[in-house]
């Protein structure tokens, strides 16, 4: 087989390690002038070029993004595709949001061209933000994780998802069974998980529309194959609170829920966490489960502040990915997301500097989810997924970059002023699928392997 070679040079920026745990000074890597070397999806180099040119072979011209920056492809710990034709709703707390929105959005995919529709429109929508993984619930219709993994296939995207489960304190026509949401579940993951890049994730919606039966049968899932992920909510709402403590009356806690049916483990991720106690962030730190704080939606329902300093801890650090919540939350912009995370922990007395903030979107939510010997870096044997920024998007951002004395400053800016139109270029597996600035469609399937 004949391999494929690609190269990016620029500026380029990466996490190397925790800024939660240690000086961020120390955890971020930057080249003013990088070399980015990939063969077959993998980069195979990583540094400066002035070191790195040699190695560049005869017949590759690196693809020159100067004045740019080079970071890894965003990932999203939460998100909801089939939740895109009613984000920004008015009005409603989580209980009643779900009710008046966002149940009768998901009964629209009864219809499998309407997935497939958005399915398309959502990918598009992650690359333009720069998002190269995101963990994704679809809904309890087994044809909408079709849609969604074949459009994911179609850019070669690691992609990780599921059909939702729901037995009960839904509409009628989204309820499956304990028994059917198993089956359903099982054959989906027969056929889409460790296909190329897909994988898939076991999504009991959230306890209140689970049975125990049901939670069981999702424990059962997760022991059925290797590398399943599982996503859920958690601790989201007052109100939610409350009443799963009048369904689940012998569990200790909301979390305690969940592990009773052997749900709480590596590979879980647990949107929200908003209303925890000591204990659980305690559980979640023994058992290696992540959290998904997802600061647009958490503001925009009204639901609380996460407490994104007390989880992460280093006296027992619980592993935190940042997560859009589209629907409730309201942009698909990591960049956005951390301008809201900002805010959140400057309410709790804390600030998120930039280096935290860009491990949260990158590293930090490959940690949560595992995979971060694979994802969230620029790294040899790191997968080619790439973001190329551009902080001179808007007027204003090209004024403002002008008076950043550091990275750190830049990488700020980004976060605070950046959203979708700082995206210049997106890489997948190597390829560039998106560029902003491509006369006509700006996305680009890449070629087949
Ligand atoms: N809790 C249960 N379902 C949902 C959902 O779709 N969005 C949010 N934000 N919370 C939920
Ligand atoms: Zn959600």
């Amino acid at each position: 087989m004949v391999s494929s070679l690609a190269a990016l040079r620029g500026p380029a920026v990466t996490l190397v390690d925790d800024p939660f745990a240690q000086a961020s000074r120390a955890c971020l890597q930057y080249h003013e002038d990088a070399l980015v070397l990939i063969e077959d999806g993998t980069i195979r180099a990583f540094g400066p070029y002035a070191e790195l040119r040699d190695t560049v072979p005869d017949g590759i011209t690196p693809e020159h993004f100067p004045g740019h920056l080079l970071a890894p492809g965003f990932i999203d710990t939460h998100v909801h595709y089939p939740q895109l034709q009613m984000i920004g709703a008015f009005g409603a707390q989580l209980l009643e949001w779900l009710d008046t929105y966002t149940f009768p959005a998901e009964m629209s995919f009864a219809d499998a061209a309407h997935a497939e529709r958005v399915a398309k429109l959502f990918l598009r929508e992650l690359l333009r933000a720069g998002t190269t993984t995101a963990m994704v619930y679809c809904t309890v219709h087994p044809h909408s994780v079709d849609a969604f993994f074949a459009e994911s296939e179609r850019f070669n995207t690691r992609m990780i998802a599921g059909k939702v489960l729901m037995d009960r304190n839904a509409p009628a026509p989204l309820l499956d069974t304990a028994q059917r949401g198993h089956d359903e579940s099982l054959a989906l993951i027969e056929r889409w998980h460790g296909r190329g890049r897909q994988l898939y994730c076991v999504t009991p919606r959230f306890a209140p529309t689970s049975t125990d039966a049901q939670l069981e049968a999702a424990g059962a899932l997760l022991k059925s194959r290797d590398g399943l992920f599982l996503q859920t909510h958690l601790c989201e709402n007052p109100g939610e609170v409350e009443w799963v403590r009048e369904l689940f009356p012998a569990r200790s806690s909301y979390l305690d829920v969940y592990a009773h049916a052997g749900l709480v483990r590596p590979r879980s991720m647990f949107g929200h966490a908003v209303h925890m106690h000591e204990h659980d962030f305690c559980t979640c730190h023994q058992t290696g489960a992540g959290l998904a704080h997802c600061p647009t939606s958490n503001l925009f329902l009204g639901s609380g502040l996460f407490k994104l300093f007390e989880a992460t801890d280093p006296r027992r650090p619980v592993k935190v990915g940042l997560g859009t919540d589209v629907g409730a939350g309201t942009s698909l912009s990591q960049l956005q997301t951390l301008n809201e995370a900002y805010k959140v922990a400057a309410l709790a007395g804390h600030k998120l500097d930039a280096v935290q903030g860009f491990y949260l979107a990158t590293l930090g939510s490959a940690r949560a989810l595992g995979f971060d010997d694979r994802l969230g870096r620029l790294a040899p044997g790191h997968e080619a997924d790439i973001c190329v920024l551009d902080p001179h998007a808007t007027p204003l951002m090209a004024f403002r970059a002008g008076y950043c004395a550091s990275i750190e400053e830049l990488l700020f800016m980004l976060m605070t002023l950046g959203d979708d139109r700082a995206v210049r270029a997106t890489y997948v597996a190597g390829q560039r699928v998106y560029d902003r600035d491509r006369a006509g469609d700006p996305f680009h399937l890449p070629d087949a392997a």
